[in-house]
């Protein structure tokens, strides 16, 4: 695979896929991560006298709604902001241009000078994007000679702008490369799937709310793993496979099977709460009671918001062993401060491990990891969720990726 630094795109058009889907609170940016993971990419393109397009989706726009709920998704997923944002990071101009298509478009693009950069409106605007339509492939093709991927995060989306545009270029012998984000969340997350024996024990943890979209990934990380830890309400199905009492945690109903023949067949990999804390709401403003309870079985009225005590060091315990750790999803309600310390527990736990490969697959784990302030401790923090655990199932293949090769 080409890579951004072997490019030799000087008076070039470049498209650069990057994963601006950043979250916006009323048209202000909440967290610019994902511009800020893409910068290096867009400096190398820009110091290479390369004319810079730059397209990413941002948020979800249903074309299948009404078309005044449609127009409502649009204006609240426009990349205005963004491209504000970007100018400021790289402290230089960025065209945006507020359309997806057209004249307007193709105009600005060929206007570009050598290093300057533009940022096309949102591609979920068209409704080919996401069905990977090959004509909206074709009009996105044509504005540039060179495509980059560097949008980690949507590499698992064989979307048009993801995987329409490389498809093309290749096939008109245009070079397509991975930007510095892709590449080094690859390498990342590729040894997490590769297990070399220096990176044994290799412990998972996984927590969050849907067993559901975490199956093929569990079913993956038995083959891989020495242990997998898991938590948050995930591990209430758990719990009602084996027999336990849930109160009214959020449990999986069509995954029970599923839960219990993968505990079976996991043979003491998978590591399950000990004791959990539970309150009679989810929501703070109906709530009367919380308590610690010693065990796991949750009574009626209740529902498990965190692990207790004892899991916190029994999971402690496990994590202090482990020479390579991937992890996601959070342990409990963090956005709760009564909830948070079973996610503490891990980032803490990892963070004290010396000498091991420290992996946090983005999505809730991240923004935890952020808001604690444990960012840095880690080797590696993903900035797709999503993705990365895509590539932990199919075993490092992603087709946002696939396709440059
Ligand atoms: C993400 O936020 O995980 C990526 O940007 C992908 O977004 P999507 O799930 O809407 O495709």
């Amino acid at each position: 695979m080409l890579t951004v630094k072997q490019l030799d795109v000087k008076g070039k058009r470049v498209i650069v896929r990057v994963d601006f889907n950043v979250p916006l609170k009323g048209g202000e940016i909440r967290d610019d991560n994902r511009i800020v993971a893409a910068l290096p990419t867009i400096k190398e393109l820009i110091a290479k006298g390369a004319r810079v397009i730059l397209m990413s989706h941002l948020g979800k726009v249903k074309h299948k709604e009404a078309p005044e709920v449609v127009e409502e998704q649009k204006k609240k997923n426009n990349m205005a902001p963004v491209a504000k944002r970007l100018s400021e990071l790289l402290g230089q101009e960025v065209v945006f241009v507020p359309v997806t298509r057209g004249e307007e478009l193709e105009k600005a693009a060929n206007a570009l000078k050598d290093g300057q950069v533009l940022l096309m409106q949102n591609t979920r605007y068209e409704k080919g994007e996401e069905k990977n339509d090959p004509e909206l492939a074709a009009i996105w093709a044509k504005l540039g000679d060179a495509f980059v991927m560097d949008a980690f995060g949507s590499a698992h989306r064989a979307h048009a702008s993801t995987y329409g545009i490389p498809e093309l270029l290749k096939k008109e012998h245009k070079p397509v490369a991975v930007g510095y984000l892709v590449e080094k969340e690859v390498a990342n997350l590729t040894r997490c799937v590769d297990v070399k024996p220096s990176d044994r024990p290799y412990v998972a943890i996984l927590g969050g709310l849907k067993v559901s979209d975490k199956i093929k990934v569990i079913d993956s990380l038995l083959g891989k793993c020495d242990k997998i830890l898991i938590g948050g309400a995930m591990a209430f199905t758990f719990f009602k496979a084996l027999g336990h009492s849930t109160g009214t945690s959020p449990v999986e109903d069509d995954q029970l099977e599923y839960a219990r023949n993968c505990f079976a067949k996991a043979h003491g990999k998978i590591v399950l709460p000990v004791d959990t804390i539970v309150g009679d709401s989810f929501d703070p403003a109906e709530r009367t009671t919380i308590s610690i309870l010693p065990s796991v079985d949750v009574p009626e009225g209740f529902q498990g918001l965190d692990i207790g005590p004892k899991t916190r060091e029994l999971f402690a315990n496990e994590i202090s062993k482990a020479k390579m750790l991937f992890w996601n999803g959070p342990m409990g309600v963090f956005e709760q401060e009564e909830f948070q310390k079973g996610t503490l527990a891990i980032c803490e736990a990892a963070s004290e491990l010396k000498d091991a490969f420290t992996v946090c697959g983005g999505g809730d784990s991240a923004a935890a990891i952020k808001q604690f302030g444990y960012a840095k401790k880690f080797s590696h923090v993903s900035t797709g969720g999503g993705a990365s655990l895509e590539m932990i199932e199919n075993d490092g293949h992603l087709p946002g990726i696939d396709v440059l090769k």
